[in-house]
């Protein structure tokens, strides 16, 4: 599908992934969406800060898994529209030999899917348009290009706060991690109930009027997404506070000038017993 088809098929309604793109400041977004974003603001002054501080946090949590457990292998659910750094560039700098599974439900991904298959040649990428509910089809997809038999990292960063709870988003996360080898990684955030005082709630509520349905989580509730997995220091925190130590941010921030309440977003990496 190319973009202009996109556009004729996907500018009527707001998407998830244009109005990220929209805070984090990429251009592939539609008025639509822009409008979508700008009442998501309305609800909640530090949504931008939010999506920025959630991309800040896969940009450092990809790489320390990268570069602190060797695994070397990456399927991505969620992927957003390209934005470099993409997950692949922050792997592949660590290890160019790194190989890279991306997936995502919207269209407009694929149409912009060229940005994630710019690998290194020792290394490899590969995109497959599919939603997270069809777990066993991304597996069998992700198995064309990744060893499943060796650990990798399943990164479903502000993903899984769009799966509604009839559609049993513990159980998708159990079959995504089940076949997965002793030593992978989860590399996980999602958006929180519990970090400030409703402005999360809101723009949850505006989001799931215009855009799609939004379901915040407390702390616990995003520590039960690591069931069979132990937490990497410093467990689930704030985005703005998960190892700001690393200098590996492409999003220019300097610890502490963002609250927690402003981030908004729980995150943690775990690792498969
Ligand atoms: C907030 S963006 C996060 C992008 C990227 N993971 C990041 O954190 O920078 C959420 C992404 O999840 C995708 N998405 C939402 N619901 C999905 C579903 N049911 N299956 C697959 N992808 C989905 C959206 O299209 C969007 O690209």
């Amino acid at each position: 599908m190319d973009e202009i088809e996109v556009e004729f098929e996907h500018g009527t309604k707001p998407h998830t992934a244009r109005c990220y793109d929209y805070f984090l400041g990429g251009k592939t977004n539609y008025a639509i969406d822009r409008e979508a974003a700008l009442q998501a603001l309305n609800a909640n002054p530090h949504a931008m800060v939010a999506a920025r501080q959630n991309r800040g946090f896969m940009h450092r949590a990809s790489r320390y898994v990268a570069k602190e457990t060797g695994i070397d292998q990456f399927l991505d659910i969620g992927t957003g529209i390209p934005t470099e750094p993409n997950l692949h560039q922050v792997v592949q700098d660590v290890n160019p030999r790194a190989r890279v599974v991306y997936s995502d439900n919207d269209p407009i991904v694929l149409a912009h899917a060229r940005a994630l298959m710019n690998s290194t040649p020792e290394g490899d990428t590969a995109y497959i348009e599919a939603d997270v509910r069809e777990p066993d089809r991304i597996l069998e997809y992700a198995r064309k290009t990744l060893d499943l038999s060796r650990p990798l990292a399943l990164s479903a960063v502000a993903l899984f706060h769009f799966i509604p709870k009839e559609d049993d988003p513990y159980g998708l996360m159990r079959r995504l991690t089940a076949p997965l080898a002793p030593g992978s990684a989860l590399i996980f955030s999602h958006a929180a109930i519990d970090l400030d005082d409703g402005q999360m709630a809101a723009l949850a509520e505006q989001y799931s009027r215009s855009v799609t349905p939004t379901r915040l989580a407390t702390r616990q509730e995003t520590a039960d997404f690591f069931e069979g997995m132990e937490l990497m220091d410093p467990g689930i925190v704030p985005t703005s506070e998960w190892r700001m130590d690393l200098d590996n941010d492409a999003i220019p921030h300097q610890p502490g000038t963002v609250t927690a309440a402003e981030a908004g977003v729980w995150a943690g990496v775990g690792i498969k017993h």
